[in-house]
């Protein structure tokens, strides 16, 4: 498995690295004693990682090795077993978000085994099932750090792919690959008896959930309206279902209504059915919204009772939505974000998800069918999340 223009651009800069300490040991040998010029560059420092990874917006992912950095005091190596589709994944690898820096190896609801720890590790060790989500380090230093917010870190939260690395001075590569080094800090366990592939999506869907149903306090008996019904929003209902809340499934999907009952939904609505929405008008103590593109916020929040929220955790590109101003002043109603959460809450919600038995309807693929997956996750055709078995990498 070899893409020889990535592996192009990756030797290129390791050589780079070995062309540098070259050329300084040239410049600086007569002077440092007169010793000899080495001809053979060093050996390419870091661990050996295969992927997938998107070279451009509009080109296929396609087959990727790279380097990790070695593992150092406070570092943890994860075999990946299994990484989730995040529809994040596919707004970056397709430039949808801009800023996206290529080769871009998606992928941040990764579970695997640790298969080596740094010595000044405590957590964990050699053989546990450990995970990783959306971030891979934070500063540790600034305020949000301090309250255990690290997405919202002020020095710039090291997201797991497509972020800047300032271990490694270059652009962070996600988990459709063999392995990941991560510091201790961002490494989430997996509790025993949780499977390891409906785990994944927990690392994302389960933790950008769960954060805002805790942080706008969600509670036993109340009515929750989750509109879409893709990878967040399924883990959403049954998140909201252990929760003791009375989730309700909105859906463009006619083929999803069925299914929200055995997800845990009181109820399903067809977004589209103008009667059936209206019977819902004023009802819902909280709404979370995942649809992917800029939508109309303005039949949801007609939804909601007075003095509630409408949070959005989808839906971040450009095209603002024409909300209605008179329908939030008239009734107190909010409409609000949310980013994904801070590690101890994805600890939180992996333990939680664990002592309720949920784990995510996966559909597991080949890292080989990864560009039809994104497809079908477009087209609303995944029940409900894409895991590719890292182990079709290893073939
Ligand atoms: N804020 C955060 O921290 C955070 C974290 C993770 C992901 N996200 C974002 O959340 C969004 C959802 O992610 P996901 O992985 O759950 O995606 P997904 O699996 O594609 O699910 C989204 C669901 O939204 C509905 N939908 C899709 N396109 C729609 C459209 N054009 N109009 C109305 N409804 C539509 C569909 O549900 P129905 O068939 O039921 O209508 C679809 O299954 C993405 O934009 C993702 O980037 C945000
Ligand atoms: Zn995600
Ligand atoms: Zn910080």
């Amino acid at each position: 498995m070899t893409n020889a223009r990535e592996n192009t651009v990756e030797r290129r800069d390791v050589l780079g690295t070995a062309i540098k300490a070259t050329v300084g040991a040239a410049v600086l040998g007569p002077l440092a004693g007169g010793g000899m010029v080495c001809a053979q560059p060093p050996a390419p420092k870091g661990i050996a990682a295969s992927g997938y990874a998107a070279t451009d917006a509009s080109v296929a992912l396609a087959p990727f090795d790279f380097l990790r950095r070695d593992v150092g005091p406070t570092d943890v190596q994860i075999d990946i077993l299994f990484c989730g589709v995040c529809h994040s994944d596919i707004h970056t690898a397709r430039n949808e978000w801009l800023g996206t820096v290529y080769p871009c190896v998606p992928g941040h609801e990764i579970v695997g085994r640790v298969s080596t720890v740094g010595n000044k590790v405590t957590r964990l060790k050699v053989g546990d099932v450990a995970a990783v989500g959306c971030m891979v380090d934070s500063c540790q230093r600034c305020p949000s750090c301090a309250e255990g917010l690290e997405q919202f870190c002020e020095n710039g939260t090291t997201f797991t792919y497509n972020s800047p690395d300032p271990g490694t001075g270059k652009t962070t590569y996600g988990g459709y690959s063999t392995t990941v080094v991560v510091t201790e800090k961002f490494v989430v366990k997996i509790p025993a008896g949780l499977d390891p592939k409906g785990a994944a999506p927990l690392l994302c869907a389960g933790v950008t959930t769960y954060s805002p149903m805790r942080h706008w306090k969600v509670l036993k008996g109340q009515k929750v309206g989750v509109v879409g019904i893709g990878g967040l929003g399924h883990v959403a209902v049954k998140i909201a279902r252990a929760l003791g809340a009375r989730p309700f499934a909105i859906t463009t999907s006619p083929g999803k209504i069925k299914d929200a009952g055995r997800l845990g939904a009181e109820g399903a609505v067809l977004s589209s059915d103008a009667k059936a929405m209206k019977g819902h008008a004023n009802s819902f103590d909280f709404i979370l919204s995942t649809v992917p593109r800029a939508h109309d916020l303005n039949p949801y929040v007609a939804l909601l009772k007075r003095d509630r929220t409408l949070v959005v955790v989808g839906a971040l590109d450009k095209k603002a939505s024409d909300l209605v101003a008179a329908q939030l002043i008239h009734a107190r109603k909010s409409v609000a974000g949310s980013l994904i959460g801070g590690m101890a809450e994805t600890q939180e919600v992996v333990d939680f998800c664990a002592k309720h038995k949920i784990t995510a309807d996966v559909e597991v693929i080949p890292a080989q069918k990864i560009n039809e997956a994104y497809d079908r996750v477009v087209k609303k055709d995944v029940r409900y999340r894409f895991v590719i078995d890292m182990a079709s990498l290893k073939k």
